[in-house]
């Protein structure tokens, strides 16, 4: 019985610690979403759509929030800035921060 119990406390842990370890690429995983216009990690390529590379964090959630209220009337962004939550757009918003800009 005991060990019934041994197993069950061990796939807990296991499935806590895959839990983190899926957290840790959390905001690289959303931020691949805004990769096929943005480019890959942000480097946008050509001129077309900005890059987000080195851009603050600040200012991209900022961006996104008046997308999202319609205060920056957008051809697309106001559709996507929609379809995530504060918490994921820091997360996208930190990962592109921390990525070399576009020389
Ligand atoms: C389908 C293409 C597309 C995708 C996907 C996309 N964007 Fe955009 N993004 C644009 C376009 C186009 C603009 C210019 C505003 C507009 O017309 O919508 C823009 C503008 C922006 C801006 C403002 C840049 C500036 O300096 O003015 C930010 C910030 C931004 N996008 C962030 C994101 C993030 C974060 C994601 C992923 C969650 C994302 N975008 C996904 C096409 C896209």
């Amino acid at each position: 019985m005991q060990s019934i119990y041994r197993l069950g406390a061990g796939l807990l842990m296991l499935a806590a610690s895959l839990a983190q370890a899926q957290d840790a690429h959390l905001g690289r995983n959303l931020a691949a979403t805004c990769a096929n216009c943005h480019g890959t990690n942000g480097r946008a390529l050509g001129d077309t759509v900005k890059p987000l590379a080195g851009v603050s964090a600040d200012k991209i959630v900022a961006a996104i929030n008046d997308y999202k209220s319609g205060a920056q009337p957008a051809t697309i962004m106001h559709q996507i800035a929609k379809g995530y939550t504060d918490d994921q757009i820091k997360l996208i918003a930190a990962y592109f921060a921390a990525q070399p800009a576009k020389k």
